[in-house]
C-alpha cells in the first residue's frame, strides 16, 4: 500500500467538506495515510472559507496533512490517488427552480427524483464528464468517488463517455443496512443484506441470517417493532410498504408510491433548497470564524450524514485490496437481468484495488420491476439528452419518468424549465 495518499476534492466549497475532514482526522494514519488534500471549487468565497477551516481542523488534531486550495483543476488533480466529486451546478438557486416549476404542473419537484432530478442531471452531465476527462488526462489511475446528485445518472454519463475509474456513492442504502443490523441484532444472527435497483430507487430485497434467507421474517419483525412504537413513528408506513413489496425500499421511492401526499406537502412548505440555503448560511458563518477548528454545529441540520463513512470504506477497501462488499452505483454488466448492460445500477459490489464489481443479482422482483425499469429508461434517456443537448430526448426522458408520463404536460414543463435555467436545447 502507498504510504502517502493525495485526495483531491472537486467542489470543496461544499458544506459537506468539514464532515469529510473530520472523517479523515478520525482515522489512524496507518489505516488511511492521507498526506495531501487538494481543494478545488469554482466558488472562491466558499472555497476559501472551507480551506481555512480545513487547515484549522488539521492543526487542532496535530496532524501533518498538506492542504492546498487551487483555482486550476488540472493542477489540483495532479498526483491524486482519489478524487472526490461533490459539485452542485447552478447552486441552491437552480435547485429552488427544480423544486418549484414542476409543482405548477401538479408534479413533484425534487432534487434527484422526477423533473427536478432530470434538470439537475442535465446541468451536471457536461460538467462532470469534463472533470472525469481531466482526471483521465492528469491522474488516470485515480478513483473518482462521486457524491454529486443525481448519483446514478451522473455515474452512467461518466462511465459511458469517459474511461475514468468512477464509483457512484450514496449513504442512503448503507443507512438502511445499518438500521436493519441494529434493529434485528438481538433476533437474527450474522446478518447480511443485499439490494437491487438504482440510486434512490433501491430496495433491500434479500436479508440473510447465517446464510439462510430470512427476508420475509425480518420484514415482519421490523413491522411488528414499528407497530409497538409510537403512532407518529414515520417508519410505520415504510414497513407496511415493505411488507407489500417483499423488500425494504429507500425513502425516496415515496415520491412514486405516495405521490399525491408528497405533492400536497410540498405545496405548503419552503422548498428544500430554501431550507438548505438557511442552514448553509449558518454553516458558513460558523466555518468562517477563525477560532472554530471543528465541524460547524449547524451541519447537524444539513442531512446527508454518514457521507464520509462511506467514502472511507471505499478508500480502505481499494487501498487494502480487501474485497469488502459495499453498495455503489456502477455499470450493470449483466449483474441485474433485463437492464441494459451499459446502464448504471446500485448494487452490493465487491471492492478491491481494481474498483467495484457488482455481485450477480439476477431478476428484479416483479413487485417493483416496472418502476425500476421505467426509471432506468428515463435515466438513460436523460444521459443521452444531456450529452446531445436534445429537446426531443429530454421530452422522451420526461415521458418515461412515472412521475410525469403525460406528454402534453411534459412538453410545457420542459420548455418552462429549459428557459428558467437558460439552457438551449435543440431538437
Ligand atoms: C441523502 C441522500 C443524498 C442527499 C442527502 C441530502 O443522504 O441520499 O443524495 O444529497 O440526503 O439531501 P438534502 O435534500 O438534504 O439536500
Amino acid at each position: 500500500m502507498k504510504s502517502e495518499i493525495k485526495v483531491a476534492i472537486v467542489g470543496s466549497g461544499s458544506s459537506y467538506t468539514p464532515e469529510l475532514i473530520e472523517g479523515i482526522l478520525a482515522r489512524a494514519h496507518d489505516t488511511l495515510p492521507i498526506t495531501h488534500i487538494s481543494m478545488f471549487d469554482v466558488d472562491r468565497r466558499r472555497q476559501g472559507i472551507m480551506a481555512g477551516l480545513t487547515e484549522r481542523m488539521i492543526n487542532a488534531a496535530g496532524r501533518k496533512i498538506k492542504v492546498d486550495a487551487c483555482d486550476d483543476l488540472d493542477r489540483s488533480l495532479a498526483g491524486a490517488d482519489f478524487v472526490i466529486t461533490q459539485i452542485r451546478v447552478g447552486g441552491m438557486e437552480a435547485r429552488h427552480i427544480d423544486e418549484t416549476v414542476p409543482l405548477k404542473y401538479g408534479v413533484i419537484g425534487q432534487e434527484t427524483t422526477g423533473p427536478g432530478g432530470m434538470f439537475k442531471a442535465l446541468r451536471t452531465i457536461p460538467v462532470i464528464v469534463n472533470i472525469a476527462k481531466a482526471v483521465e488526462r492528469v491522474c488516470p489511475d485515480a478513483f473518482i468517488l462521486n457524491y454529486t446528485n443525481p448519483s446514478g445518472i451522473v455515474t452512467e454519463a461518466v462511465l459511458k463517455h469517459t474511461r475514468a475509474k468512477f464509483i457512484g456513492l450514496c449513504a442512503g442504502i448503507p443507512a438502511i443496512q445499518d438500521e436493519i443490523r441494529q434493529r434485528l441484532a438481538g433476533t437474527f444472527g450474522n446478518l447480511k443484506t443485499y439490494c437491487v435497483g438504482l440510486n434512490h430507487v433501491g430496495f433491500i430485497h434479500r436479508i440473510l441470517s447465517d446464510g439462510r434467507d430470512v427476508t420475509r421474517q425480518a420484514i415482519d419483525h421490523l413491522a411488528e417493532q414499528d407497530k409497538r412504537a409510537s403512532e407518529d413513528n414515520r417508519d410505520m408506513a415504510r414497513m407496511d410498504l415493505a411488507r407489500i413489496l417483499g423488500a425494504i425500499p429507500i425513502g425516496y421511492v415515496n415520491y412514486f408510491y405516495h405521490q399525491r401526499e408528497k405533492i400536497a406537502k410540498a405545496k405548503g412548505q419552503l422548498t428544500r433548497a430554501q431550507q438548505v440555503m438557511g442552514i448553509e448560511k449558518d454553516v458558513f458563518l460558523e466555518a468562517a470564524n477563525p477560532s472554530l477548528s471543528r465541524k460547524p454545529d449547524a451541519l447537524k441540520r444539513r442531512g446527508g450524514e454518514g457521507y464520509s463513512e462511506i467514502t472511507f470504506s471505499f478508500m480502505k477497501a481499494i487501498l487494502h485490496n480487501s474485497g469488502e462488499e459495499l453498495v455503489a452505483s456502477v455499470t450493470n454488466n449483466g449483474a441485474v437481468d433485463m437492464i441494459d448492460n451499459d446502464a448504471s445500477v446500485e448494487l452490493v459490489c465487491r471492492v478491491d484495488n481494481n474498483g467495484a464489481v457488482p455481485l450477480k443479482t439476477g431478476e428484479i422482483p416483479l413487485a417493483f420491476r416496472a418502476l425500476v425499469q421505467s426509471v432506468k429508461a428515463y435515466e438513460t434517456l436523460t444521459v443521452d439528452a444531456g450529452m446531445a443537448r436534445s429537446r426531443r430526448l429530454a421530452l422522451l426522458a420526461f415521458t418515461s419518468n412515472p412521475l410525469v408520463l403525460d406528454i402534453d404536460i411534459a412538453s410545457k414543463m420542459l420548455d418552462e424549465m429549459l428557459s428558467a435555467h437558460n439552457l438551449e436545447y435543440v431538437d
